[in-house]
């Protein structure tokens, strides 16, 4: 289920797509899109190519807490009721949940139907597009659920970054700081030097690219994350507690949940010290990434009281090798990664310490 993905970076959706489409053949096309994407998305991409005009639209709910077991049966039902075979061809239109949950369902249905990812935002053209994850959270847990299946393709349209805010455009640049930290310092420079929102449209393409090569020659070693895919978690082991715990709380209390980005902005912060201090990350790294996302992020609060909570969604990470552990990846220098790092609580316990005095 895993071979590989073709990724197409397109500046113009109508000549790069359509010999795509006529390659595929496919017998009858489903769109899955949600009501973010479908609102300038999905109009650009019929304009372009009016054959999808008879496309059936399956459209979900946005938000994070739609990414659920329900909205996977409904696109199964979908499916089963518009008489969806394995010569059809879905085409995931929007963010990281709808190619998350678009690419699961399309991967277990009849056993697995083919499926095209078309990311609408940067956080999914960064990372959910790719590398094939699918799948939906679980009894709170993020992505608890899914298969690796990688797209037949992932179509990268820069375009569609304009109809994105600022926080959505920092949300995505969290995933290519990560990737760049997992590159070279120079590539981690480039990026703190800039941000998001200053970026020129004509840059983006390649820009991405050069974020999306570092996830690419990762993934190609090790698709189904048994060793050093695990390297792309940096900064997700505690960012996957903090957006998890963030969505518990607005359930509880209302607010906006924390997105995946800024979660994962925050986690490389407490994995960055971690990583000064017990991996010899220099200081002065640790320092400047954290000044980055201080001005650019802000902070998320959390108290003394919540460390337990964090702790305990922690230990659920799909990475985690044995019960009772925490796995981290933590870095010495850019570009160079040490995975299944295990930290006791009290070594976790000083680093959120840390990150509620820097941030
Ligand atoms: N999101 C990290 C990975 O695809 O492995």
């Amino acid at each position: 289920m895993t071979s590989e993905s073709k990724i197409v970076y397109s500046q113009n959706l109508c000549s790069d797509v359509r010999p795509l489409l006529d390659g595929l053949t496919p017998e009858q096309i489903f769109i899955i899109t949600d009501t973010g994407s479908s609102k300038y998305c999905l109009n650009a991409l019929l304009s372009a190519l009016p054959e999808l005009k008879g496309a059936r639209v399956i459209m979900l709910k946005e938000g994070d807490e739609n990414k659920n077991l329900d909205a996977v049966i409904s696109i199964w039902r979908f499916l089963v009721e518009n008489g969806a075979t394995r010569s059809s061809l879905v085409i995931n239109l929007g963010g990281g949940m709808v190619t998350d949950l678009g690419g699961f369902a399309a991967s277990t249905f009849k056993r697995g139907v083919r499926f095209i990812n078309i990311p609408t935002t940067l956080l999914s053209m960064i990372d959910a597009a790719t590398g094939g994850k699918t799948g939906f959270n679980f009894k709170g847990l993020k992505n608890e659920i899914g298969v690796i299946n990688k797209a037949s393709e992932v179509i990268i349209y820069p375009a569609y970054l304009q109809t994105l805010t600022k926080e959505e455009l920092l949300s995505g640049y969290a995933e290519m700081i990560k990737h760049a930290l997992l590159s070279s310092e120079n590539d981690l420079m480039e990026l703190l030097s800039s941000a998001p929102s200053h970026i020129e449209p004509e840059m983006w393409l390649e820009i991405i690219r050069k974020s999306l090569q570092v996830k690419e020659n990762i993934v190609a070693v090790d698709p189904m994350e048994n060793g050093i895919r695990k390297a792309l978690n940096l900064g997700h082991t505690v960012g996957h507690a903090f957006e998890s715990f963030s969505h518990q709380n607005a359930m509880l209390e209302g607010g906006k949940p924390l997105s995946h980005g800024y979660a994962v902005a925050f986690g490389l912060t407490v994995e960055l010290f971690l990583s000064y201090k017990h991996n010899g990350l220099d200081n002065r790294l640790l320092s400047m990434v954290n000044s980055y996302i201080r001005e650019h992020y802000g902070t998320y609060s959390i108290g003394c009281d919540d460390y337990e909570s964090l702790y305990a969604l922690m230990l659920h990470d799909k990475k985690n090798s044995a019960i009772g552990a925490v796995n981290f990846t933590l870095l010495s220098k850019p570009g160079s990664p040490e995975i299944n790092r295990t930290l006791t609580k009290e070594q976790i316990f000083e680093a959120l310490d840390y990150f509620r005095d820097a941030l």
